[in-house]
């Protein structure tokens, strides 16, 4: 019998949305993919389902992650350091559960490490630079001078 309530907590809701809508659509991509593993745990499918689910996640949320730290540059973020590393945090223990999952062990705590991520990053962290950027602080970042490399706006 799958854990309902589990399941349950990773769909999208209203209260989730940051106010850039680019950002609500791939965040609403990763809950997807987010309870596609809750699925594959709770109602104990096969390792390699649940291997590839984690591999999605873990390939979309690279590019998501790129996507907001350029938009945190762009706008000139100040807490982007901290970010970043948390970022590249997620990561690793997202690549743990991938190994984990290769070894044919549906890890206990996989679900909840995505409802960690979720409550944490995405309600917190992540609402942290979207207020900061609706809050109509400007562009301070340029993209792409003929070097290729990014500079600071006058
Ligand atoms: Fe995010
Ligand atoms: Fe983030």
């Amino acid at each position: 019998m799958p854990d309902q309530k589990a399941v349950l907590a990773m769909c999208w809701r209203d209260e989730y949305s940051l106010g850039i809508t680019e950002v609500d659509a791939q965040h609403k991509e990763l809950i997807k993919r987010f309870a596609l593993v809750e699925d594959a745990v709770a109602n104990r499918r096969g390792w390699s389902e649940l291997h590839f689910a984690i591999l999605g996640i873990l390939r979309y949320a690279d590019f998501h992650f790129q996507f907001e730290e350029a938009l945190m540059r762009l706008y000139g973020f100040p807490h982007i350091e901290s970010h970043v590393q948390e970022h590249r945090r997620i990561l690793q223990a997202a690549e743990a559960f991938i190994d984990e999952s290769l070894r044919k062990v549906a890890p206990d705590d996989v679900a909840q490490f995505y409802q960690g991520w979720l409550a944490t990053h995405i309600q917190e962290d992540d609402r942290q630079y979207a207020e900061y950027i609706l809050a109509g602080n400007p562009i301070v970042w340029s993209i792409a001078r003929q070097d290729g490399g990014l500079h600071a706006g006058a």
